[in-house]
């Protein structure tokens, strides 16, 4: 069985080593998952370059996110059978509620992750994937997918016709996107680059700007939509600013990207937020219930995942090489085979 470990944190991409490894056996309410696909999330690149708040495991599998199929079960697996198609939880000891810090466990982090051709998960730490997705698309829900349904859905629930902004075109961004258009909203979204603006509104956007040509875009949003209603703020420093104008006087913005890859914080500028009454709120991912009430949307409406590229399980490292440049659009999938 092959698979990798990261040998140590803060080396960049030298420190992925493949290595072949014995078969595993699952223990008592465990179950051995055959992977067929996985993805990347910006936190593994956080992870390779020791820039992520939580401390991995030395030598662990990297990745959260990963789909396959079972192939074994340990004594008293109630949840799975063989032949079950599963993808895991992030925080894998989180079930329901609210996030403690009892549950801090994450896969591919503090816990062994997916970038493995098997992978031994607890039975807890796993959840039934819909039928119409291929391994590839089923590979993506677990990080991104699962913040933008929290994001949308985590607190009030914005009503049809409430405008949604998105940032971007990463993982984060697009199901934010298409779970908004899910739940009746309109959707604003920016890019960086002009040249992704008909792929965004291919995807359902109702308005798009491009922040190269329009650097005062919150204004320009503001006066189009009479105010933005929610924000999934993945831009974090240059975008939070233009985010809080565009917003509505009672608008909340759910901030996902605190601080840049460099270390700069955001920072609220005082005299837009004097006159504002903006809520702003944070996430972390979401919880095994959460995840599974996104997977039973998805299911529902036979919603599909935007897929960037695919990359060869061998060449796991130009996968890490092509999403850490950050030109992508929707997810960066590796496949296991
Ligand atoms: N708190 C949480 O639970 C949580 C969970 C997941 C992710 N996150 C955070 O959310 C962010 C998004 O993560 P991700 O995995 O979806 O993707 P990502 O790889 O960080 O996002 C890539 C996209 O960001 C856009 N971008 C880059 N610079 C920009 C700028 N100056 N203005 C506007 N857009 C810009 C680019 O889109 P364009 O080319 O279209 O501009 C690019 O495609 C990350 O910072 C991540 O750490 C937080």
């Amino acid at each position: 069985m092959l698979r990798y470990r990261l040998e140590e944190q803060g080396n960049g991409i030298d420190a992925l080593a493949m290595r072949e490894e014995a078969m595993q056996r699952p223990g008592p309410h465990q179950i051995l998952v055959r992977v067929h696909a996985t993805s990347l999330n910006r936190r593994d690149t956080m992870i390779l370059n020791g820039t992520y708040p939580l401390t991995p495991r030395a030598g662990m599998v990297p990745l959260s996110d990963g789909a396959g199929e079972v192939v074994a079960i340990g004594e008293g697996v109630a949840r799975f059978a063989v032949g079950d198609r599963v993808t895991g939880s992030y925080f894998a000891r989180w079930v329901d509620g609210r996030m403690h810090p009892g549950v801090v466990d994450q896969l591919g982090c503090t816990l062994d992750g997916m970038l493995s051709e098997y992978a031994l998960l607890d039975e807890q730490w796993a959840a039934r994937l819909p039928d119409h997705l291929s391994w590839q698309e089923a590979a993506t829900f677990t990080c991104a997918g699962l913040t933008a349904w929290s994001a949308l859905t985590g607190a009030e629930i914005p009503k049809p016709g409430q405008w949604v902004l998105t940032i971007g075109s990463g993982g984060v961004a697009l199901f934010a996107l298409q779970f908004a258009k899910l739940a009746g909203c309109r959707v604003a979204a920016v890019t960086s680059r002009a040249e992704k603006a008909d792929r965004l509104r291919a995807l359902g956007a109702d308005l798009v700007i491009a922040t190269a040509e329009t650097p005062e875009w919150g204004l320009k949003l503001r006066e189009a939509t009479g105010g933005v209603d929610l924000v999934v703020e993945t831009g974090g420093p240059p975008t939070f600013p233009q985010s809080l104008i565009a917003s509505q006087l009672h608008g909340r913005i759910v901030l996902l990207t605190v601080q840049d890859q460099k270390g700069r914080s955001i920072e609220i500028p005082g005299a837009v937020y004097q006159r504002s009454l903006v809520t702003i709120g944070r996430v972390f991912v979401g919880s095994r219930n959460g995840l599974e009430a996104m997977l039973a949307a998805v299911a529902t409406h036979r919603l599909r995942p935007v897929i960037d590229s695919v990359f060869p399980f061998i060449e796991a490292r130009d996968a890490y090489r092509h999403f850490q440049q950050g030109d992508v659009f929707g997810k960066v999938v590796i496949d296991v085979a």
